[in-house]
């Protein structure tokens, strides 16, 4: 039977390779050949400005977090060789998890090898059936494939989706769940803090009330706004003036503003962190985080803490290639975050724009159907703090020199 049907395997795999090609849909890996900085080195183009990377706080190429990275490898070798449970957990995953539950003010925080895997183990695990999930439509696939996962694992266990940052259809799915008798556990509702290809903020107060109102909890998703958000990078609660603890749970990523390295994490109460680590099957079946990556770590966040300048800095550079973005003509969606979406509309034309910028000596991606809604393609634009404003002017010269 097998033997059979195993022909068709590589003519299937190519049909799709082609259909992707032939509708201008398949991505070009741009191969890198140093560091990650404000300017990168890339395979067959030499040195380009970087306006595509989550690092915006500079921290990826940062000295002491290298430094931390290279005497962690010196003190605990390349690998874990272990899940966290049986001999996988150092005293840097303690010293890292106690410094993000610090960083945040909240009980306790507990590590993955990524947020794609601490949104994995959150659902499936805090959640059980007879509970209902209500979740912003335009929330990152992490939380989609983790609510997926936990409703196919826990029976009885009920979802449903909000338009985006729509508190009226919120407060309406919320009520419809109070009055479904099937909902007999917990209501949670669960958002991006910075949504990733919008670049637009969850509007936390009112979902708090909201959540306050029909007794639900909130989780939080807030990789692109840690970081970057409120007045010392705490994140987007931090940018609405609301305490840390009026987030149940938050997820977070280490790949991104907290030196860019990888891993991701869950912060919150003691119990819950806990039964994570007890029962979240990514941490009972996955390695533990490299310690290398775990000492970067902690020294990204060490330094974010004693140098929240670097925050002021990110704002500056975000409030100045906004405006020089929208003067040179080009409609940017409106937001105080790092992630700057031109809107183009067509697929094929963000792709063309995208190359013409790197041959312009600039790197944005240009993403298309199905990463976002067929017509609302976009060149999506990261600000960092390790730009300069010669970085910023050099995008915007050559975004005036694309043709439209
Ligand atoms: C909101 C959000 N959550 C989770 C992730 C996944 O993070 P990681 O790369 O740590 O798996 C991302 C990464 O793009 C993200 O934007």
């Amino acid at each position: 039977m097998t033997a059979t049907l195993a022909p068709t395997f590589p003519s299937r795999t190519q049909e799709i390779l082609d259909a992707l090609a032939s509708s201008g849909q398949l991505k070009l890996l741009q191969t890198i050949e140093g560091p990650m900085d404000a300017t990168v080195r890339l395979r067959g183009r030499g040195e380009v400005v970087c306006l595509c990377s989550n690092n915006y706080l500079g921290l990826a190429n940062h000295p002491e977090v290298v430094e931390a990275g290279i005497a962690g490898l010196r003190q605990y070798g390349a690998g874990t060789a272990s899940v966290r449970f049986i001999c996988g957990t150092f005293d840097c995953h303690e010293r890292l998890e106690s410094r993000i539950a610090e960083f945040y003010g909240v009980e306790a925080a507990y590590t993955f090898t990524s947020c794609w895997n601490a949104n994995e183990a959150i659902f499936p695990t805090l959640c059980e059936g007879g509970d209902m999930i209500v979740s912003d439509e335009l929330n990152h696939a992490s939380i989609i494939d983790g609510i997926r996962l936990a409703a196919s694992i826990k029976k009885g266990l009920l979802r449903c989706v909000y338009r985006h940052g729509d508190l009226a259809a919120l407060r309406e799915r919320l009520s419809a769940a109070r009055a479904n008798p099937e909902v007999t556990g917990t209501i949670w509702v669960v958002t991006d803090g910075v949504f990733s290809m919008e670049g637009d903020i969850a509007d936390l107060p009112g979902i708090r009330m909201l959540c306050d109102e029909f007794g639900a909890l909130l989780v939080v998703d807030d990789s692109h706004g840690t970081g970057v958000m409120g007045q010392t990078g705490r994140g987007t609660h931090e940018h609405w003036g609301l305490a840390a603890t009026r987030i149940d749970y938050f997820t977070g990523t280490l790949g991104k503003a907290l030196g860019g390295a990888a891993g991701g994490y869950i912060a919150g109460s003691r119990a819950a962190i806990d039964l994570i680590m007890q029962r979240g099957r990514p941490t009972l079946f996955s390695n533990a985080l490299p310690c290398s990556v775990a000492c970067s770590a902690e020294k990204a966040i060490e330094v974010l803490m004693r140098e929240p300048q670097r925050v002021a800095k990110l704002r500056d550079n975000v409030t100045y290639a906004r405006a020089a973005i929208a003067a040179a003509g080009f409609s940017v969606l409106k937001s105080p975050t790092a992630i700057c979406p031109i809107i183009v509309h067509d697929t094929a034309k963000a792709i063309r724009m995208s190359r013409q910028l790197l041959d312009l000596g600039v790197f944005v991606i240009g993403f298309g159907f199905p990463v976002v809604p067929e017509g609302h393609a976009r060149l999506r634009v990261q600000i960092s703090a390790a730009h300069e404003r010669a970085h910023l002017d050099a995008l915007v010269a050559a975004l005036g020199k694309l043709e439209r």
